[in-house]
């Protein structure tokens, strides 16, 4: 069915952007991005095709997107494949965003190991198809060393699911005398979340014209700047990440301080 449709052929990386040459300021790159890559089913259904159309494209344009953060020297880059939320849509549309998956993990692994891409996850592995967990094993396992970008998936990710996993973690290990309750504060609790060891989001990119959050990286986004557009998720260009990080390098971040005179 999904070869019937779209072949089993992913295009490899394209795309490079230079920072040099993209009028944005090399110092000031954010370190870290998370992206809601929204507006897939939009996209497709305003071409007249189906709405997992646009989830095969939105898979292309990360591969895109990734390689130009990469070039523009972006050290992590966190998306939202798939939310816990997302379990409430028809059982069609599921399949096909975890087949689209796999593929991906089978079928793009190669090229983020050669472009020294290293490939992480956050999320419950709670009902994830096994074969999934699997390539997202051998993803990481591969990839581990890489010193480039880190991708940064978000499957079957919530941010209350993650904070409620990470209370439960911290409460286990009072249960257990390994941990004082007064022994609790931010760098405890960031321990126990999915993004353990990962700096915190500084621009939080969202796509296809919504102005939300929708239960994404709510611990971790504290202090990010946010840039949103109307354009849909498989429309999203480099020439359109280097907008959002020049929109970024224009505000003056205060952290809930003062700016130093
Ligand atoms: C939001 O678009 C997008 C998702 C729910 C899934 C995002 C998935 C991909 C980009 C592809 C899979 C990713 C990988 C890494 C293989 P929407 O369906 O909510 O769009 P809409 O708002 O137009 O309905």
């Amino acid at each position: 069915m999904f070869d019937q449709i779209f072949g089993n052929v992913i295009q490899p990386m394209p795309c490079t952007v230079d920072v040099d040459t993209a009028g944005l300021r090399a110092d000031n790159i954010p370190r870290h991005i998370a992206i809601i890559m929204d507006g897939n089913g939009r996209w497709a259904k305003a071409q007249g095709k189906v709405r997992t159309y646009g989830h095969k494209a939105g898979a292309e344009t990360l591969k895109t997107i990734v390689r130009a953060a990469n070039d523009l020297g972006v050290k992590i880059i966190t998306a939202y494949a798939f939310s816990t939320e997302n379990w409430k849509r028809p059982v069609t549309e599921i399949h096909f965003i975890m087949e689209l998956l796999s593929r991906y993990l089978t079928n793009e692994i190669q090229d983020f190991h050669d472009n020294n891409v290293q490939v992480r996850f956050m999320g419950s592995r709670e009902g994830l198809p096994g074969v999934i967990c699997q390539k997202m094993d051998y993803a990481t396992e591969v990839t581990k060393d890489n010193t480039g970008l880190i991708l940064n998936l978000a499957i079957n990710y919530g941010g209350r699911a993650e904070i409620l996993h990470a209370v439960k973690g911290i409460a286990a290990r009072i249960q257990d005398g390994s941990l004082s309750a007064d022994a609790i504060d931010a760098s405890v609790f960031e321990d126990n979340l999915y993004s353990r060891g990962l700096p915190d989001p500084d621009l939080l990119i969202r796509t296809g014209g919504d102005q939300r959050i929708s239960n994404f990286l709510l611990w971790q986004i504290a202090y990010a700047e946010m840039w949103t557009t109307k354009v849909c998720w498989p429309d999203f260009t480099p020439a359109m990440l280097v907008e959002a990080i020049a929109s970024f390098q224009k505000r003056e971040r205060r952290f809930g301080g003062l700016i130093q005179k």
